[in-house]
């Protein structure tokens, strides 16, 4: 479905160029998870942005099935806060011109995938942070893309919201069968999810990882023994950070 070779990119740094991406490959399938994993600054969210067309590869080539349309998740909801959940979602179909009748029914769908249609009427204010995120969902959908692309999607929220909108994505891919392309900083997110898990570390992947895990899975995925193997293999692989500050231990010494 979509076929990176060699890809690169660099970014100008005033006269000096920086490279970001330097030679990747990446093949995904119709219907599968991929997850890249990274520090921050690694390049995970440039390579959406080459998988989605909004930047350019400087070198390399990215083929996709011809019309491949995508949907795109950023880590906050961005959500306008003077229009309705409803408003949010079907805002892609205003600028497409749709039709307001049919309009109405792809925001009634696309809200029903993330289970909100309840929700239709309230204001972003009103809304929790895992409700705010499912909304972003529905409006990446409302368009039926082939490609879900999703930036940190839940780094939000709180851990156990975070297993809780794990399970809502593991159903949506369910029903809908979405091939989608994931950038998290958790292990637990991208084993649960992913078909491939693949590690980005200086513009290139140093490690991948075919997570072989049942489907469908869900909340009682994450007691199997299995995914505990594979969560502690992946975390064996991760590089040193040895960007992180020292924590210096003082001896404690008495106030005078
Ligand atoms: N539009 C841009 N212009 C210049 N530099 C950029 C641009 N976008 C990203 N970068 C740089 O590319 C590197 C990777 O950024 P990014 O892809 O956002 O990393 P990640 O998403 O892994 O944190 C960073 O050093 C960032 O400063
Ligand atoms: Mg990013």
């Amino acid at each position: 479905m979509i076929h990176v070779e060699a890809l690169r990119k660099t970014f100008m740094r005033g006269t000096v160029p920086h490279v970001v991406l330097d030679g990747i490959d990446l093949h995904v399938e119709a219907e599968q998870i991929v997850t890249v994993i990274g520090r921050s600054g690694s390049g995970k969210s440039t390579l959406l942005d080459c998988l989605m067309g909004l930047e350019q590869p400087t070198s390399g080539s990215i083929e996709r099935k011809q019309g491949l349309k995508f949907g795109y998740v950023f880590q906050r909801p961005a959500l306008l806060p003077w229009r309705t959940v409803a408003g949010n979602v079907g805002l892609p179909l205003v600028v497409a011109k749709i039709p307001k009748q049919r309009r109405r029914e792809m925001v009634q769908d696309a809200l029903n995938k993330v289970g909100l249609n309840y929700a239709a009427g309230l204001y972003p204010f009103q809304l929790s942070g895992g409700m705010a995120q499912r909304v972003a969902i529905a409006r990446a959908l409302v368009q039926d893309p082939d490609v879900l692309l999703l930036d940190e999607p839940f780094s939000a929220l709180d851990p156990l919201l975070r297993e809780n909108m794990n399970v809502n994505l593991l159903k949506l891919w369910q029903i809908t069968r979405k091939t989608m392309v994931l950038v998290t900083h958790s292990i637990d997110e991208a084993v649960i999810l992913s078909d491939r898990i693949l590690l980005l570390e200086k513009g290139r992947f140093i490690q991948q990882f075919d997570i072989d895990l049942a489907r469908p899975r869900g909340f009682d995925t994450f007691k199997t023994p299995q995914f505990a193997e594979w969560v502690r293999l992946i975390h064996a692989h991760l590089p040193e950070q040895p960007n992180l500050p020292r924590v210096v231990l003082e001896e404690p010494h008495e106030l005078v």
